[in-house]
């Protein structure tokens, strides 16, 4: 049977996305293999900057010439670009066997099956808009500690820099019940905490209607939506759930009833990225994001009043077409203002199909450049200030796994997302517990605590070292340019 390999571009929706290829393949017989030797190669791809593009580009080049050596890989482009370029991709590049959208996945194996009895190159990029799908993960017991639970995909809002409306279409909503039972079967699995995901997850509505309202719902608000609700719901139906996050949500939509969820359920987070993208009222009209910069911070104010010490994270784009020097101070003024203690900053990049290309791209690369680098000083600078203000304090820690550089050290994260690398736990399999750890150091990115003594005390020794799940941390507190 044939063997293929899968390469990610991209945000966490394509990283999900690739599982559920991975499990789709798997299902239909295919096992995976190095990319240098497999028989389909396939690329999962992001186009929402200019740079995670190209980089498919380059990739499609190389494999085009190592199929003059191995004629019959087959190459397939999935994601994004997929979506995007459609059949313009297999005329402009050569060596692409099969074009799938994202929607397309569970279709995979059947494509495959037409190539290999002889089809010219396939274009499948159908948005399931009627009866929208979405693929479960496959619960593997003591597999990781973490999972990530599509709830919604898609989007509605247009923002005017934004591709992701027109490659991953209108917004859909999956049945709450089929969200909580998935969630429900990972936790049985060992998972221990779950990030709710979706384009913005936080306008999530229950397509089945079986939601009660959450409290301080207000359904006259066109912001309102039944997201609160569905917390709600997955805290009450998986008690045994230890942690509970959730990405990207939209500020318009953190209304009162999320604010109170989060002041009620215990098991949220204490962290939440909400991304804001400029300080500058202006930028904002123009970005068309539909808050002004009074009233994110009026609301990200009130979830951190609900929650004492919750944390926030952003994204922020600099040089958006017409941004002066004021508008960029407005943008640094923000995030001291909200101390956000974790920021991904991008260079603004023009793509196709979307409302800015109408907009000059006048911020030159260097001014691009300049703003990017005192927006992560100041960042850096927050964070740093934070990481050094909790040593000598005592975390709660749900350790994911052992460090990969580190070797030895186990490492996990607080509910409010700071890394910490724990010592003091040699012989001990922590996979998976939630543990206290006594800070006494702070690097660049992460803390370091001494395992606590009751902790060390009830921990199961470890058994067999060098079998237990390795796992790397992707660190979320500051990114540069491209994905
Ligand atoms: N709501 C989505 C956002 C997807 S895009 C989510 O779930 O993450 C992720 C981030 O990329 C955006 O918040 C924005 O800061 C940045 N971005 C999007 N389009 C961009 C563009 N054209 N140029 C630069 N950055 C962009
Ligand atoms: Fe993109 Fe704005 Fe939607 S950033 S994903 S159009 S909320």
């Amino acid at each position: 049977m044939s063997s293929y390999a899968i390469t990610t571009f991209g945000c966490q929706m394509n990283v999900h996305d690739s599982e559920r290829m991975h499990e789709v393949l798997r299902g239909a017989g295919y096992t995976e293999a190095e990319a240098s030797v497999a028989d389909v190669i396939v690329l999962n791809t992001c186009s929402v900057r200019e740079k995670a593009e190209q980089k498919l580009r380059s990739e499609v080049g190389r494999l085009a010439k190592q199929k003059r050596n191995q004629r019959d890989l087959v190459v397939v482009v999935a994601g994004c670009v997929a979506q995007q370029e459609g059949e313009r991709l297999v005329k402009q590049l050569q060596g692409i066997d099969l074009v799938v959208g994202p929607d397309n996945i569970p279709e995979l194996p059947r494509l495959l099956e037409e190539l290999a009895q002889g089809a010219p190159p396939i274009v499948r990029t159908v948005f399931d808009t009627e009866t929208p799908k979405f693929l479960t993960a496959l619960s593997v017991a003591g597999a990781s500690k973490t999972a990530f639970v599509t709830i919604m995909k898609g989007c509605d809002e247009r923002c005017s820099f934004c591709i992701v409306p027109y490659t991953r279409g209108p917004e859909r909503y999956r049945p709450s019940a089929e969200i909580v039972a998935e969630i429900a079967a990972l936790v049985a699995a060992g998972v221990r905490e779950i990030t709710l995901l979706g384009q913005t997850v936080n306008s999530y509505t229950d397509p089945t209607k079986s939601l009660p309202p959450a409290p301080d719902a207000n359904e006259s608000d066109p912001d309102e939506s039944e997201f609160a609700a569905l917390l709600r719901a997955v805290a009450e139906q998986v008690p045994d759930l230890a942690r509970l996050r959730y990405t990207s949500p939209h500020p318009r939509h953190l209304t009162r009833s999320l604010i109170r969820a989060h002041a009620e359920v215990g098991v949220l987070a204490r962290h939440v990225h909400m991304p804001v993208q400029s300080g500058s009222d202006r930028l904002l009209k123009r970005m068309i994001r539909r808050y002004s910069r009074a009233e994110y911070v009026e609301r990200t104010a009130a979830l951190v009043a609900a929650v004492p010490g919750l944390t926030l994270s952003t994204d922020i784009i600099v040089g958006f077409p017409g941004e002066t020097d004021e508008d960029f101070d407005l943008t640094l003024s923000l995030v001291r203002e909200v101390g956000f203690k974790g920021l991904f900053g991008f260079k603004y990049s023009e793509r196709p199909f979307t409302p800015a290309r109408k907009l000059a791209d006048d911020v030159t690369e260097a001014q691009k450049s300049e703003r990017l680098a005192r927006l992560f000083e100041l960042s850096e600078r927050l964070l740093g200030e934070h990481l050094a203000g909790l040593v000598g304090s005592t975390q709660r820690v749900l350790v994911e796994g052992l460090d990969k550089e580190k070797g030895e050290l186990w490492s996990g994260r607080t509910d409010r997302h700071e890394i910490v690398h724990i010592t003091g736990a040699a012989g001990l399999d922590l996979a998976g517990e939630i543990v206290d750890a006594d800070i006494v150091r702070n690097n660049k990115h992460s803390l370091q605590g001494e395992l606590s003594a009751a902790a060390r005390a009830s921990a199961r020794p470890r058994v067999a070292p060098e079998k237990a799940a390795r796992r790397s941390l992707p660190l979320v507190v500051s990114a540069t340019q491209g994905a």
